[in-house]
């Protein structure tokens, strides 16, 4: 039997993960968490896609893609969570289920990082474990949203 998609989808500068940063985002590269994101998909019996990109129109372009072949995605859109419109906009077309995250706690940091305003379209949202944001993102997403009951 096929296996449901779930699209993990970075955004910008989540390809120097490893280099930016380190007491935000820790020492972990983008390959680091891709890893852990397909071992974790693999226990949860999901297929994982990967796509990152600094544009945000590919972003979205990605999201619509999505509509045809996933059952889920999981976003960390980097700063464009703060202020993407367009992002939204995909989001609540696309109408796939989708878990919000962040390595960093979000909430802690500079007053902009506390907007969120993707969180309207997405399922719920996952910030400040590091890389496990990642895993514990997809966790609820594939138990609640991907493969309920
Ligand atoms: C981030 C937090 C954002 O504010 C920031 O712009 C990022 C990464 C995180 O994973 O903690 O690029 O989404």
């Amino acid at each position: 039997m096929k296996k449901p998609v779930v699209l993990l989808l970075n955004g910008p500068n989540l390809d120097m993960l490893g280099r930016r940063d380190p007491a935000q985002y820790g020492t972990f590269t983008l390959a680091d968490v891709e890893r852990a994101f397909a071992a974790k998909c693999e226990e949860l019996g999901v297929e994982p896609r990967f796509l990152q990109s600094g544009c945000e129109g590919e972003l979205c372009h990605a999201i619509h893609e999505a509509m045809d072949y996933a059952a889920g995605i999981v976003l960390n859109a980097g700063a464009y969570t703060h202020y993407s419109y367009a992002i939204l906009d995909a989001l609540l077309l696309a109408k796939v289920p989708t878990m919000e995250v962040h390595i960093s706690d979000v909430d802690s940091r500079e007053p902009f990082r506390r907007v969120s305003v993707i969180r309207p379209a997405c399922v719920g949202r996952v910030a400040g474990l590091g890389l496990d944001s990642y895993l514990v993102g997809l966790e609820r997403l594939v138990r609640e949203h991907v493969r309920p009951g």
